[in-house]
């Protein structure tokens, strides 16, 4: 436990470390290549969470006292073995190496990061709460049709560079396995610890898969965006500090059709984002593709029609100013919501706390 309490005390400093270092860069560098967290793969935050570090996590220390962790962590029905929180240390060391590995060099920005952190929101931001489907659960994005719709062209990216992980450790379920990169990722690019527990399972073909139209479309407003995440079960405050994952990587013309990075450090968490889209000037971009914006200074940056409309909504904009001026506030909020993200219709048991 205090290995636990440690690692995360070192991490949150190293990290807040590196966002001052890299916010003070951003105007100096165009794109970054270097990812500012430490790659040791140490994960202080998630880790604390499983192994529930008192006052940090708290949730699966007691559940572990109490037996039920190695109860639930044998639960997964694809396990062959029963897999311990040193298993998922390896996993977890596993995913940090490949984002920063030679490969991952010569990939957009230097990191596979943000594409990981991609597929654990495309895969998860499938849920409706009303009827309780979709969601991370099951890893149906494995199957047509969700491997096929426009919304998740390029993801194909993200799942192939996880078989390895996948082959190594097959007692981990691709669901566990997805979430889990996009926590490890977060933490490893400087973001906040992010809570994580296993329990996912994977579905056996895509009899469930859910119906297209449940991911938000980047050319429509505000309302389309309300429709979108009230539907997960969050609020206006919750989908402003989600957005906040558009400080990192870029967006690909072969694959949503729109072209260009948010921010000047795609390979960096912080809330530059909120910045920029407070204090750039943002034009429509003059060019045969869909409507996007770019800033007047360098011209090289992008906002989506939906990135704009946090500033031009008057519900949602608070949220940016809140989120521009307290780079903590962010990372807080940001952390919580993210990890709720995560968990949408996982039938965890009863017993186990939230990721709260
Ligand atoms: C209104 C909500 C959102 C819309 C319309 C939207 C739309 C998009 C689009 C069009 C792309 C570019 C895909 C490509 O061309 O490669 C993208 C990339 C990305 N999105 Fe979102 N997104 C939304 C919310 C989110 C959320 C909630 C997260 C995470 C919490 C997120 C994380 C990312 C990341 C990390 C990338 C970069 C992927 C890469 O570099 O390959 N987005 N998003």
């Amino acid at each position: 436990m205090f290995a636990s309490l440690r690692l995360l005390s070192r991490r949150a400093l190293v990290s807040q470390v590196s966002r001052v270092q890299s916010l003070a860069q951003a105007p100096l560098r165009q794109f970054s290549t270097e990812a500012a967290a430490p790659k040791s793969g140490g994960g202080g935050g998630t880790w604390a969470f499983l192994f529930g570090a008192a006052g940090i996590g708290g949730g699966l220390y007691y559940a572990k006292e109490k037996g039920y962790l190695d109860e639930f962590l044998s639960s997964t029905p694809a396990a062959t073995t029963q897999p311990k929180v040193q298993d998922y240390e390896k996993v977890r060391k596993a995913i940090a190496d490949l984002m920063s590995s030679e490969k991952a060099e010569d990939y957009d920005d230097g990191s596979f990061g943000p594409i990981l952190v991609r597929l654990a929101w495309h895969c998860s931001g499938s849920y409706d709460k009303a009827t309780n489907t979709g969601g991370s659960n099951g890893a149906t994005m494995r199957f047509p049709p969700e491997s096929d719709i426009g919304a998740n062209k390029g993801l194909d990216v993200a799942r192939k560079l996880l078989e390895p992980i996948k082959e190594q450790y097959p007692w981990i379920s691709y669901s566990d396995l997805w979430t889990l990169a996009g926590a490890v990722a977060i933490e490893e690019m400087g973001g906040p610890p992010i809570k994580w527990r296993p329990g996912r399972t994977d579905q056996p073909d895509g009899k469930n898969c859910p119906p297209d139209g449940r991911l938000p479309d980047g050319a429509k407003g505000a309302q389309h965006i309300r429709d979108i995440f009230y539907r997960m079960g969050f609020n206006d405050q919750e989908i402003v500090a989600l957005s906040g994952a558009h400080a990192l990587g870029r967006c690909h013309a072969d694959r949503s059709g729109f072209e260009g990075p948010w921010t000047h450090s795609p390979i960096t968490f912080s809330n530059e984002y909120f910045k920029l889209l407070l204090d750039e000037k943002w034009n429509k971009k003059k060019w045969k593709g869909p409507v996007q914006y770019e800033d007047k200074t360098s011209k090289s940056l992008m906002m989506l029609p939906t990135d704009m409309a946090l500033v031009w909504d008057k519900k949602f904009r608070p949220y940016v100013e809140l989120y521009a001026k307290d780079d903590q506030k962010f990372f807080d909020d940001f952390a919580k919501a993210f990890s709720t993200l995560l968990e949408l219709g996982v039938p965890f048991k009863e017993e186990l706390p939230k990721a709260a």
